[in-house]
């Protein structure tokens, strides 16, 4: 028997209570049963979201959102400013030239977080900019991303900003109504460890006068159809909305309003803080090099000179049962990603260090085996977070 332990930034664990809720007999959508967690799951993803803006839950994974942001928020040749720091700001960049966007990009190495005097440059440069796209946390590298300096800056333009924070939420402090931020984007699967499949994205006001205006060709991802449809009695959805995972979100929302997001917080900086501590201690590096750049997501190492990390993986997930991630995009092969968020404890980052250490020694990496989990256990236990 293998025990297996999912230890990537999404999917993300999901506890027996949450599971138990999504395996509940299917109820109708339009019934009083369901009508009554949809409009509860609904409100705690605003304070989730920490918004008063409406919050729409899309039947998608985090990119259908992403595509529902762009093609309400646009027409055709409006001009937007994607600021890349990795994988998922290059999928912003895809998404805007598929819908016959007018892109500027601003690209960052994958590992740095942006600058938001960049974007205040730009928008000086093109005050027609429509919209600003970035990550909160670029899960391809783990770096997070100032969105209360960006919404700080394009409050005061034209256009709106357009937040994908899909794997932030949760894990780090994100305001959206103080931060001034427009469409904001999340994803099921992530901070909240619910099932796959559902996305929910809240939209502000001036995004709606972009909304109300776009002649962008849409249907399944309407949000004017979707506002429409949340302002009947009872709320409702355009389409059946995947009931299920909405059941699954309600219960999940429960678990972290009952830990307190300021407690989730602090739980996701110890988790991130011991897995770099105990990289750092086992002699490998992190990607991302500045301290304060680090997000509380994920861990992004660099795979060593000579190990394969393909099969540093391969040997952690069939040997141990430890699901890591590897890179994406120009980083395939060149790092490992560890996460850390939604459902994860001390004893999640322990077990997948000592796991590490074990597989890199298996390829010859010369290591002292054991210290990586002493030097987490450490970190843990000085903290006294844990088991107060
Ligand atoms: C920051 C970020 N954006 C977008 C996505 C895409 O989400 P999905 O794979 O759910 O479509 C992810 C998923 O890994 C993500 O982490």
């Amino acid at each position: 028997m293998i025990k297996k332990y999912i230890m990537t930034p999404g999917p993300t664990p999901i506890s027996g209570q949450v599971l138990r809720e999504h395996g509940r007999p299917l109820m109708h959508h339009r019934s009083p049963e369901f009508s009554e967690i949809f409009i509860k799951a609904t409100g705690k993803l605003k304070k989730f979201m920490k918004t008063e803006n409406e919050v729409f839950i899309l039947t998608s994974s985090g990119t259908g959102g992403m595509e529902a942001a762009i093609t309400n928020a646009f027409s055709p040749g409006d001009k937007v400013l994607v600021a890349s720091t990795g994988n998922f700001g290059q999928r912003f960049k895809k998404l805007s030239k598929v819908f016959g966007l007018d892109l500027i990009a601003i690209d960052y190495e994958w590992g740095e977080a942006l600058d938001p005097e960049d974007i205040r440059e730009a928008l000086d440069r093109d005050p027609d900019i429509k919209g600003v796209m970035f990550q909160f946390s670029e899960t391809s590298t783990g770096v997070l991303n100032d969105a209360m300096a960006v919404g700080e800056i394009v409050k005061d333009y034209d256009g709106i900003t357009i937040v994908d924070a899909i794997s932030g939420l949760g894990a780090s402090e994100f305001k959206t109504d103080e931060w001034n931020l427009d469409i904001v984007i999340g994803g099921s699967q992530k901070g909240l460890s619910a099932p796959t499949g559902a996305a929910f994205v809240s939209v502000s006001p001036k995004a709606w006068n972009l909304i109300e205006k776009s002649t962008m060709p849409r249907f399944y991802f309407n949000l004017l159809d979707a506002r429409e449809a949340a302002n009947r009695k009872p709320p409702q959805t355009p389409w059946t909305p995947a009931i299920s995972i909405i059941v699954a979100i309600n219960k999940a929302m429960d678990l972290l309003l009952e830990e307190g997001f300021e407690r989730s917080f602090a739980r996701h900086k110890l988790l991130a803080e011991a897995t770099h501590k105990a990289v750092e201690r086992i002699g490998l590096k992190l990607l991302v090099k500045d301290p304060k750049d680090r997000g509380q997501s994920v861990t992004s190492i660099m795979v060593p000179e000579g190990i394969d990390g393909k099969k540093l993986s391969n040997i952690m997930r069939t040997k141990h049962g430890v699901t890591i991630a590897g890179g994406q995009g120009k980083l395939k092969g060149k790092i490992i990603r560890i996460g850390h968020l939604g459902w994860v404890g001390m004893f999640d980052i322990i077990t997948a260090i000592s796991s590490l250490e074990m597989a890199l020694k298996d390829l010859g990496f010369d290591l002292d085996i054991g210290a990586g989990v002493a030097e987490a256990q450490r970190v843990f236990y000085e903290n006294k977070f844990f088991g107060e």
